[in-house]
């Protein structure tokens, strides 16, 4: 079991690509490959990778672009034995700071229209669905919901 105490979060590197691989397989009926992380932890100068790490073990982690007012996040995911302890909520919570302070205005994701814990997670997050894009999946073929949060300090609403 996650004592949520106990879990740190650190950036991502190809250290941990072996158990990001693992999260990923177990977390998605279309995973990221190996290749795709290498290629975002690689993208340095744009991209916002953080794992949550409890004593020697990658129990999580998000990926995210900045554009450059604007959060995307690309992948979000919790090992399946540690999950409802609050990680995913600390990883996004790190991500909402980091923002903030990069001067990030609007957060953005992309998730399928089945995925009630991840919506879930989402609107209690006090994000909200803004669009639909009509089979945007693979394995198996589905829409994607475009969900949105703006963060405190818009000045445009
Ligand atoms: C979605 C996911 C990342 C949530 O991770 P997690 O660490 O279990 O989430 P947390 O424990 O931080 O949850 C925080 C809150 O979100 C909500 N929530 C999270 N999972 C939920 C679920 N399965 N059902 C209902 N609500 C849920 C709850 O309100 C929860 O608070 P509570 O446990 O006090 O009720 C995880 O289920 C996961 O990895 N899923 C597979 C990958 C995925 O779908 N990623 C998102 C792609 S967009």
């Amino acid at each position: 079991m996650t004592d949520k105490d106990s879990v740190r979060i650190d950036p991502l590197t190809t250290e941990h690509l072996d158990e990001i691989v693992v999260i990923e397989r177990e977390s998605f009926s279309d995973p990221w490959t190996r290749g795709m992380f290498e290629s975002e932890l690689d993208a340095a100068v744009h991209g916002y990778a953080r794992g949550a790490i409890q004593g020697r073990n990658l129990i999580g982690y998000i990926l995210a672009v900045f554009i450059p007012d604007e959060a995307h996040i690309g992948n979000l995911a919790v090992h399946p034995a540690e999950r409802r302890h609050g990680v995913a909520q600390t990883l996004l919570d790190e991500l909402v700071r980091d923002a903030a302070q990069a001067g990030v205005r609007r957060v953005t994701l992309e998730v399928r229209q089945s995925n009630q814990a991840a919506r879930k997670f989402y609107y209690k997050n006090g994000f909200i669905d803004i669009a639909i894009r009509k089979n945007y999946y693979r394995s198996p073929v589905e829409d994607a919901i475009v969900m949105y949060r703006v963060l405190p300090g818009d000045p445009s609403v």
